[in-house]
């Protein structure tokens, strides 16, 4: 035997004792928590929805695009999985779906906690902040929330402020006279959303005033005038995190305006909940029409929706933050908590004589669909099983008419565990049941059937439904009704079938794609 013939099984023998003992290693890592888990190893991290590395998140704040970059900040908090002084976190993305985390934009100051706000772009320098004219200043309108305020009882604590960047929001100074509206007296007085109103050449401001919005205006973005206000009659309940824009009806072109408004209670299914009003805006007021306020989205995770700012193409596009007040600080993740809604886009339809904001996941969440495995497309299959071995999927089910009898599309895990995504026919409605879908402990009422409100719109049937590790977006008649809602199964849903009467089975139309993780490049 020469010493190359002896080496080499040697040299396969010592390979093979280091790998076993790093598998080993590995186990004992995991089970003493110590092991780093990669983002697409990590329980419940969600695959193609925005979550923030580690830490606390809320809403979404100063959505905007500029230089080819869509911005999300985000109500941030370093220290911890739950709420604590807020932060502006900051991430970016050139196509909407794959984000790239940056450095906390803003910081708490002396004035206070960092709440939440909006961004826009300064382009004609009205606000002078920018000493340099080839960089329009990027113009954040923010919240202080004084906690000391807060604590010695006063009612002036929150109060709204300005900060700029000239560097494409990497970095931002404060404005030194902040704040640039003082609180008149109102305890939840906050998180202010600007729009330049072209007709008449101004910025305009709305923010939460309690139970109603205020709206304000301003030539220059720091001197602010008091326009007017806007409220239900009787309805007290807390609102949060307005905003207000035009958008255009569809197939009509009638130019409309929305008033979103998110309400800490009483959302349809349990909670906080993203509402809106359609009306008119004549630069000062708000008339909203006669019908009542609505809701954007039945599931019980998507507040604080609100839109990007500085659009080019003419889209009205939004985010929102998937979660829920009620349990949000108490959901079973490890290293961060809450993630973000996919991009939607918003399109205002008019069925009769109501005008409803429709919303769908954004074009753009076609690149992540992918066609080369085994899922199905054509009709109901005879067992009803569309896939065994996928975790993240987008299934489309469609018919030239509505089905006659209940569908349900159930993805289950080898634990028994489910979750349930449904149209009944015979009221109209869409839901979402999560009452078995994993871990629920951590709030009463977690584990629960979430019902929409009957859709009105005639047609073909079209339903689509986005399932990642830990959240459901379903999508019915073409985004008249929206449901979002997480869940905690103890290991991924890996399979998914359709249930449905003989009746409907030929005439229904699936289609399944599995779906890419938008971390995997995060990894490398
Ligand atoms: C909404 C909200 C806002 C506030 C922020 C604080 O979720 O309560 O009203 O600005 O969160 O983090």
């Amino acid at each position: 035997m020469n010493t190359t013939q002896f080496l080499l099984p040697a040299r396969k023998t010592i390979i093979g004792c280091c790998v076993f003992l790093m598998m080993i290693l590995s186990v004992f890592q995991e089970l003493a928590g110590q092991k780093t888990l990669t983002w697409t190893e990590e329980q419940h991290r969600p695959q193609f929805h925005f979550s923030p590395e580690k830490h606390w998140m809320n809403d979404p704040n100063g959505l905007v695009f500029y230089d080819g970059e869509y911005h999300l900040f985000y109500q941030y908090y370093p220290e911890a999985t739950v709420w604590g002084p807020m932060h502006w976190g900051h991430a970016v993305s050139r196509n909407l779906i794959h984000w790239s985390h940056l450095p906390i934009a803003i910081y708490p100051d002396s004035l206070g906690y960092i709440f939440s706000g909006s961004i826009v772009i300064d382009h004609q320098n009205a606000s002078r902040l920018s000493v340099t004219p080839e960089h329009p200043p990027m113009v954040a309108i923010f919240t202080h929330h004084d906690p000391q305020g807060e604590k010695t009882g006063t009612q002036t604590f929150q109060s709204q402020s300005v900060a700029w960047s000239a560097d494409r929001g990497r970095t931002f100074q404060k404005y030194q006279y902040n704040p640039v509206i003082q609180n008149p007296g109102i305890r939840d007085f906050r998180d202010p959303k600007v729009i330049w109103h072209r007709p008449s050449a101004q910025w305009i401001l709305v923010l939460a005033a309690y139970d109603k919005v205020m709206i304000y205006g301003s030539k220059n973005l720091t001197d602010w005038n008091f326009f007017s206000s806007f409220g239900v009659d009787g309805d007290h309940r807390l609102w949060e995190c307005p905003d207000l824009f035009p958008i255009k009806v569809e197939k009509t072109g009638e130019e409309k305006w929305v008033l979103i408004t998110s309400i800490q209670k009483g959302a349809p299914n349990g909670g906080t909940g993203t509402s809106y009003f359609v009306g008119d805006f004549d630069g000062k007021n708000f008339i909203a029409d006669p019908s009542a306020q609505q809701w954007l989205d039945y599931g019980t995770d998507n507040y604080a929706m609100v839109t990007w700012s500085n659009i080019t193409d003419g889209r009205t596009l939004a985010m929102g933050w998937m979660s829920n007040w009620q349990y949000a600080q108490q959901v079973p993740t490890k290293n961060w908590r809450s993630a973000m809604t996919l991009p939607r886009e918003l399109t205002l339809h008019k069925i009769g004589n109501q005008y409803k904001l429709y919303t769908m996941p954004v074009k753009e969440l076609e690149q992540l669909y992918q066609t080369n495995l085994p899922v199905y497309s054509g009709h109901v299959p005879s067992d009803g099983l569309l896939y065994k071995q996928q975790t993240l999927s987008r299934i489309l089910v469609s018919a030239e008419e509505s089905p006659a009898s209940e569908v349900k599309i159930q993805f289950s895990n080898a634990l028994g565990e489910e979750l349930v995504a449904g149209f009944d026919p015979h009221k109209k409605t869409f839901y979402i049941d999560r009452s078995n879908a994993g871990e629920s402990n951590f709030f009463p009422g977690f584990a629960s059937r979430h019902e929409s409100d009957p859709v009105t719109s005639d047609g073909p049937f079209v339903w689509e439904i986005l399932l990642d590790q830990s959240s459901v977006e379903i999508f019915g008649m073409k985004g008249e009704c929206a449901m979002t809602d997480i869940f905690f199964p103890t290991k991924p849903f890996s399979a998914a079938s359709i249930v449905c009467q003989d009746a409907d089975r030929k005439n229904l139309k699936i289609q399944v794609n599995s779906m890419n993780s938008i971390w995997k490049d995060h990894e490398k």
